[in-house]
């Protein structure tokens, strides 16, 4: 009896389903244990955005990878874009099983606000689109939380797109609301554009509108380079500047790669309590070897092979525990406070009306990654907001890279950086298949 259902567990036929992460006050709490929620976690996106794949829709490839995302000690990824015309439970069903939560972007490239037109961009089919996704992910409990946008804002310039991420996130909200789905968390991911960080991250967050305002924000930061520390990166000064932010906040890519081979020794800041009353931990960028070369494998058909970063990542992260007790979260901060003094209007859009169909009746079939609804907007790339990003027009890019350090771009030319890092302590898949083989026999007896 008590075999058969280790049995069962082992073959996977019970699927496990995660308890609910839910947001309490600035933190994410698991909504069994009301245990205070960190997240440990990569940027998981194989191929990147010029091989955009839907790495949740092939089992082979999830199965391929979450043997690492175990052997990390991770808890968390995120998916920037996926293919809503595709099933995803078997992939979902295996990252619960191995206890990881998602942080799902519902944008694609061909399907997101745009940075030279948003208010052409956020029409009804970008809704249904981003809806279908919703629809596609709602049912599984470790769907963490889903991210309206990413870097939309990548320059002080185009903080007048900021609207548009506000009335995406309400019409994210509403119609997890209309179509009676559990309560996901539905947040921004953020460039750290420095002259505007706060300034969008308390417009996001501000207003007597609940709906309109995001329940988390994860900012991309990659200002702790090599052996820094917590004050010199500029970490401290983060935590005093957001302090009182009332919803929780976390790095949503970090791992600066300008100094060569990370070490990782911002993980021990991370989830200290120097940054635990503001800060619920972060994902780094990112977990496959692409052009910009801030992999922690090297994938190469059905194999992977940890890089150096992946064993430094993985030590870091297992000497590493989460802060004890609550951490200092607090549930009485107060929503932020609208700008006054903003050179356009703040006022939040109307939703389409032609979208009104989406909330009474549901979002129907989603059109994958062929959706293109801004085909008709002006793209054309604004040539002050990114010199970097292949698809610079398009706001939520599978690696959009407009505000990492720059010379981490320009290492992508040269092959010999990633190649030369040395393949340390591989995990072999087998290893995982063996051990099963194994307490498969035992209980068998
Ligand atoms: C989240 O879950 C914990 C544990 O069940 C509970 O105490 C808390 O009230 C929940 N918070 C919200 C906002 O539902
Ligand atoms: C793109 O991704 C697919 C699916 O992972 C893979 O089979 C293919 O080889 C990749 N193409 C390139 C050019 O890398
Ligand atoms: C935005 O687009 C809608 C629909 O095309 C149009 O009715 C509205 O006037 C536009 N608003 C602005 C500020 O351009
Ligand atoms: C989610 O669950 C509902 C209710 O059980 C079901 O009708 C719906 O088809 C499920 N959606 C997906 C994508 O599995
Ligand atoms: C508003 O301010 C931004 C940032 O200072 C500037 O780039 C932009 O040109 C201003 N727009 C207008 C309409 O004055
Ligand atoms: C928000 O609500 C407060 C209190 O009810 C009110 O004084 C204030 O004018 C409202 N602000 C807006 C922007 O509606
Ligand atoms: C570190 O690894 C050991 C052995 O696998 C494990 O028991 C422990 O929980 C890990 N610690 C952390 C903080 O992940």
């Amino acid at each position: 009896m008590k075999y058969a259902f280790l049995l069962s567990l082992l073959v996977g036929s019970t699927a496990a389903s995660l308890p609910a992460i839910n947001v309490t006050g600035n933190a994410f709490l698991n909504s069994e244990t009301g245990e205070r929620f960190y997240i440990r976690g990569v940027d998981y996106q194989p191929g990147g955005s010029s091989n955009l794949t839907d790495p949740l829709a092939d089992v082979d490839v999830c199965s391929r990878d979450i043997p690492y995302f175990k052997d990390l000690g991770l808890n968390t990824i995120r998916v920037y874009s996926v293919d809503n015309t595709l099933s995803h439970s078997e992939c979902m069903e295996k990252l619960a099983d191995a206890g990881i939560y998602l942080i799902l972007d519902v944008t694609t490239p061909g399907t997101s606000i745009s940075r030279s037109d948003p208010n052409c961009s956020y029409n009804a089919d970008f809704l249904q689109n981003i809806f279908a996704t919703v629809d596609a992910f709602a049912n599984y409990t470790n769907v963490l939380g889903f991210f309206a946008g990413n870097e939309v804002v990548n320059n002080e310039d185009v903080l007048f797109t900021a609207p548009y991420i506000k009335a995406t996130v309400r019409d994210l909200k509403k119609y997890i609301k209309a179509r009676d789905y559990r309560q996901i968390p539905v947040g921004y991911s953020a460039a750290d554009v420095a002259s505007v960080r706060l300034e969008l991250a308390e417009y996001l967050n501000c207003g007597n509108d609940s709906t309109a305002r995001i329940d988390m924000l994860g900012i991309n930061d990659y200002s702790w380079c090599g052996h820094s520390s917590f004050t010199q990166s500029g970490y401290s000064e983060k935590v005093k500047m957001y302090s009182g932010f009332s919803v929780p906040m976390f790095l949503s890519e970090y791992g600066c790669n300008t100094q060569g081979t990370r070490e990782f020794t911002e993980v021990a800041s991370i989830y200290s309590t120097q940054m635990s009353s503001v800060f619920s931990g972060g994902l780094v960028y990112e977990y496959s070897q692409e052009d910009s070369d801030y992999g922690l494998v090297k994938i190469d058909g059905d194999s992977v092979s940890p890089l150096e970063d992946y064993n430094n990542l993985r030590s870091m992260l297992n000497s590493t525990s989460d802060p004890q007790g609550t951490g200092g979260y607090s549930t009485s901060y107060k929503p932020s406070k609208c700008p006054t003094d903003w050179n356009f209007t703040i006022t939040v859009p109307d939703t389409p009306e032609d979208a009104q169909t989406y909330f009474d009746n549901g979002a129907g079939a989603g059109y994958g990654f062929e959706a293109e609804t801004q085909e008709s907007c002006d793209n054309d790339d604004l040539s002050s907001v990114s010199s970097q990003s292949v698809t610079s027009a398009v706001s939520s890019t599978a690696s959009s890279s407009s505000t990492k350090p720059s010379s981490s771009s320009s290492s992508s030319s040269t092959t010999s950086s990633s190649s030369s890092k040395g393949v340390g302590g591989q995990v072999q898949a087998g290893t995982f298949f063996s051990v099963f083989m194994i307490l498969s026999a035992l209980l068998i007896q």
